[in-house]
C-alpha cells in the first residue's frame, strides 16, 4: 500500500506530479511521502492497540529528519544502532526515553551518551557487553536500563544476510545461555533488567517464523518476567513489504517465504501474535523499519542514453549502485515505472546505472516501454536502506530528497555538493 500512482498517464506522490519535482529538483531524486510513513506507522499502531505497547521505528531503515520527525510527532519510539543516530533522532525531535539502542559493537561513548541522553533500555547482545554497560553507568552514578537479546536460532528464510536468528548470525545470546546470563546480570550493581527482546531477520513475508520464535521464547520470558521483574517484551522488526506486486512468477527467491503465499499484513500479525502475548502482561516493542519507510519512498533517474547492443537493451540512467545498494547487494527486486505512461509493445531492457561495475544494475530483463534519453524512472520501494545505504563511490554526491504531504512538497535533503565530499581530506604535509 502506498501513494505513488498514476493520474492519468503521470505518476504522482500524493496529489504531486513526480516530474514536477523532477523539474525542481533535479535527478537522481528520493521522493518521500508522508501519508504513506503515517499510514503504515499507524496500521501498526492500531493492531497493537490491545496490549501496552510502543513502536520503535528502526531507524536504520531511512533516518532523514523530515521522516523522523513525522513519527515522532506521532508519538512513535526509535530504534537506534549508534550514537550518530541517538542525536539524529534527537534532532528530530524524539524523545530519548522512547529510544532502544540496538548494535552487536556499542563503544564506551556510544553507551555514556545514550546513558546520559536516558534510552529507554539497551539491547544487549553478549556478556562482555552488558559488563561494559555496568561499568560505564557506575562511573555516570547512573543505572542503565538492559534488555538482553535472545537468538531463539529459528530460520527466518530470508535472504542470508539479512537473517539474525540463527546460531550462525552474531546477532544475540543463544536461548539455552539466556537464563544464566540473566542471573549474572542482575548481580551487576548498575543495571536495571527492563526487558527481553529478540529480532530474527528482515524481510519476513509470512508471518510463521514470527510466530515459532513467541512460541518458542515464550516460557524462557515468562520466567525472566517472574524473577527480574521485567517491564517489557521487543519482537523485533522485520515485517515485509511487497516489492513487485506482479509476482508470482517473477518472485526471486530473496522474496520467497518458505511458508508460502500467505501476505503479512498488521493484522494478521496481530492476530497471530497477540493471543500469545497478551497474558505475559508486558508492555510490547516493535521495531519495523522496511514496513513504514519501504513502500513510502521512490527513486527517480533519468534516463541518460539508450545503448542497443543486438542482444540487450541498456538504458543506462543517471541513479547509480551508490545511490540504491539493494539489487547489487542483494540481487533485490524494485519495481520500475516510468513518470509518463507509454504505449506500445513492451521491451526487455536492463536498467544499469554509470559506475564501472557489472554489478551497477537496477534490473535485468525487465519489460519496459520503449523510452528515450531524457525519459524519467521511479524505483519503486526505495524508502528503506536507499538513502541510507548510498556512498560516494565514483565521487558521486548523495541525491536530493523531497517530502510531500497531500498537495505540497519540500526539498528535506539538499543535494550534496559536490566538493563536499573531499572537504575532509587534505595533501600530506610533505606533499605541500
Ligand atoms: N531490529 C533489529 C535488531 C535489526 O537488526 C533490524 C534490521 C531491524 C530491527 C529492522 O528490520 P526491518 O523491520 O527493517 O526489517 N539493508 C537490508 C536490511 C538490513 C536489516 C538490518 N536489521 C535490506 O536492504 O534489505
Amino acid at each position: 500500500m502506498h501513494y505513488f500512482r498514476y493520474a492519468g498517464s503521470s505518476l504522482c506522490c500524493e496529489e504531486v506530479p513526480v516530474a514536477e519535482l523532477v523539474r525542481r529538483h533535479g535527478t537522481p531524486l528520493y521522493v518521500y511521502s508522508q501519508r504513506t510513513l503515517t499510514e503504515h506507522y499507524e496500521k501498526l499502531d492500531r493492531a497493537l492497540a490491545p496490549v501496552d505497547h510502543l513502536v520503535c521505528f528502526a531507524m536504520k531503515s531511512n533516518s532523514n529528519q523530515a521522516v523522523l520527525h513525522t513519527l515522532a510527532r506521532l508519538g512513535g519510539g526509535f530504534d537506534i544502532v549508534s550514537e550518530g543516530e541517538l542525536r539524529r533522532a534527537i534532532a528530530a525531535g524524539a524523545e530519548p526515553g522512547k529510544c532502544v539502542f540496538a548494535g552487536v559493537g556499542k563503544t564506551e561513548a556510544e553507551i555514556k551518551y545514550a546513558l546520559q541522553q536516558g534510552v529507554y533500555a539497551f539491547n544487549v547482545e553478549s556478556e562482555p557487553e552488558l559488563q561494559r554497560i555496568n561499568r560505564v553507568a557506575g562511573s555516570l552514578k547512573k543505572t542503565a536500563p538492559v534488555a538482553l537479546r535472545v537468538n531463539p536460532n529459528v530460520d527466518a528464510h530470508t535472504h542470508a544476510k539479512i537473517t539474525t536468528g540463527t546460531y550462525e548470525n552474531k546477532f544475540g545470546i543463544a536461548f539455552e545461555e539466556v537464563a544464566g546470563v540473566y542471573a549474572r546480570a542482575a548481580k551487576l550493581k548498575h543495571l536495571r533488567l527492563r526487558g527481553v527482546q529478540m529480532h530474527i531477520g528482515s524481510q519476513l513475508t509470512s508471518v510463521a517464523p514470527f510466530e515459532e520464535a513467541v512460541r518458542k521464547v515464550l516460557p524462557l520470558v515468562t520466567e525472566l518476567r517472574d524473577r527480574h521483574g521485567l517491564e517489557f517484551f521487543s519482537i523485533g522488526g522485520g515485517l515485509g513489504i511487497v516489492y513487485n506486486p506482479a509476482l508470482e512468477s517473477a518472485k526471486p527467491a530473496f522474496w520467497k517465504s518458505a511458508a508460502g503465499r500467505e501476505i503479512l499484513t498488521p493484522a494478521l500479525y496481530a492476530e497471530r501474535l497477540l493471543p500469545l502475548l497478551q497474558p505475559l502482561g508486558l508492555r510490547i516493542l516493535l521495531e519495523p523499519g522496511r514496513f513504514i519507510s519501504g513502500n513510502a519512498g521512490i527513486l527517480v533517474t533519468r534516463i541518460e542514453y539508450v545503448k542497443q547492443t543486438g542482444r540487450k537493451n541498456f538504458l543506462i540512467v543517471d541513479a547509480a549502485m551508490n545511490d540504491l545498494i539493494r539489487p547489487a547487494f542483494y540481487d533485490a527486486y524494485h519495481e520500475i515505472v516510468p513518470l509518463e505512461k507509454k504505449r506500445g509493445k513492451p521491451v526487455s531492457s536492463d536498467v544499469v546505472g554509470p559506475v564501472c561495475e557489472s554489478g551497477d544494475y537496477f534490473a535485468k530483463d525487465r519489460p519496459l516501454p520503449r523510452l528515450g534519453e531524457g525519459d524519467c524512472l521511479a524505483l519503486l520501494s526505495a524508502g528503506a536502506y536507499g538513502s541510507v545505504m548510498g556512498s560516494n563511490y565514483n565521487t558521486r554526491p548523495l541525491p536530493a530528497e523531497v517530502l510531500v504531504h497531500g498537495t505540497k512538497s519540500a526539498l528535506v535533503r539538499a543535494r550534496q555538493p559536490v566538493a563536499e565530499i573531499w572537504a575532509g581530506e587534505q595533501r600530506a604535509p610533505w606533499q605541500r
